[in-house]
């Protein structure tokens, strides 16, 4: 029996009930596809569902403000994907008239919309025989047929599509991706793959080989650098305090932030100089300037550890008055809650102003 059948019968006893493998609708697969990438299903699923449920449609999407749509996003990490999103939406809606793009090519012209995607779409959506290949599929296949190659190399990406396009059955595209897919997280798993119950046993490679935890090989990841964070809590007698929207190329543009001081090492609480500089706003008067908390909270990114401190200042005059520049804007604590920010900075207003 070949790989593409014994794959599909264990798909379909297997396989666990997900919301977008009951639709042929190319907006709600590329929908879940962004949400899901680089993320586990568990945690992308109440995602998806809020998505669909606030937009039933790409013009819905479209339409919507970039804050809404971060807003929804938040704690999913990795923003730019949510930026791409709504771009995509918007050009899906209005140029192409809300009709996506229905081949693995002219998919991979929107943004946002790379190889893997491409080819989930055009498989699930259209039918089109081209491989899906993400690091569950890497693992199976580099498993199966007992591949070195590291799969982050650009060796191994070329090398890997190839098997994987080989290995497919190119009559039923669809369930065959969801398939290859669906095996590699849940039964040829990273940890504790289930080799005792599989039914490659006899012919994967690394099962025969004794090899199965060396693979597949991945090459070490980029360092984690270590950033350090004063997050500036303005606070004057209205409840009123400052935030920034970010700016710039960074993982975390369009999302609001409290003004923030970054410092090369932990650092001392910073002077009241400090923050008059930052603002840039001419005088005014700082009453107090208090850490909130003495051990740094840790944010873990993908190649950053965040180590963010959060400081009080106390001002006596109105922050409503003052001229402020920088993309700095003057908001009241209980309207925060409403505003798309990085979820340190949610954990941080949680904690603090729930009764505000
Ligand atoms: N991860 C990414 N795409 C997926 C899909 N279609 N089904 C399950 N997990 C996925």
């Amino acid at each position: 029996m070949d790989f593409s059948k014994r794959l599909l019968d264990w798909y379909e006893t297997e396989k666990r009930d997900l919301p977008w493998r009951h639709t042929k609708d190319p907006y709600v697969i590329w929908l879940s596809e962004i949400i899901l990438q680089q993320t586990q299903v568990k945690q992308g699923l109440p995602y998806f569902e809020k998505f669909i449920e606030r937009f039933p449609t790409v013009h819905n999407l479209a339409k919507a403000k970039e804050d809404e749509v971060m807003k929804l996003w938040q704690g999913l990490g990795y923003y730019s994907r949510a930026r791409n999103l709504h771009f995509t939406a918007k050009y899906v809606s209005e140029t192409l008239k809300g009709k996506f793009p229905d081949n693995f090519k002219d998919l991979k012209t929107l943004k946002g919309v790379g190889d893997y995607t491409a080819a989930a779409i055009a498989s699930f959506a259209f039918d089109e025989s081209v491989a899906v290949v993400d690091g569950n599929v890497q693992r199976v296949v580099s498993r199966f047929l007992g591949i070195h190659t590291p799969i982050n190399s650009s060796e191994g990406i070329k090398e890997f599509k190839t098997k994987a396009q080989q290995l497919m059955d190119t009559s039923n595209p669809a369930t065959y991706n969801q398939a290859i897919m669906e095996f590699g997280a849940l039964h040829c798993r990273p940890k504790s793959p289930k080799c005792m119950f599989c039914v490659f046993q006899q012919d994967c490679a690394a099962y025969q080989l004794g090899k199965v935890e060396e693979l597949p090989v991945k090459l070490k990841k980029t360092i984690v650098k270590k950033r350090y964070f004063n997050y500036l809590i303005f606070k004057d007698q209205d409840n009123v305090t400052l935030v920034q929207k970010r700016r710039g190329a960074g993982i975390w543009r369009g999302l609001y932030q409290f003004p923030l001081l970054e410092s090369e090492e932990p650092s001392e609480t910073p002077s009241s100089e400090d923050i008059k500089s930052l603002l840039d706003t001419g005088d005014f008067h700082i009453d107090r300037i208090e850490k909130l908390n003495e051990t740094p909270v840790v944010h873990l990114l993908s190649h950053r550890k965040i180590m963010a401190t959060f400081i009080q200042v106390s001002c006596v005059d109105s922050l409503s008055k003052l001229k402020l520049s920088k993309g700095i804007e003057t908001y009241n604590l209980k309207e925060l809650q409403k505003l798309p920010v990085p979820v340190l900075i949610q954990n941080f207003i949680e904690s603090e102003f729930s009764l505000a």
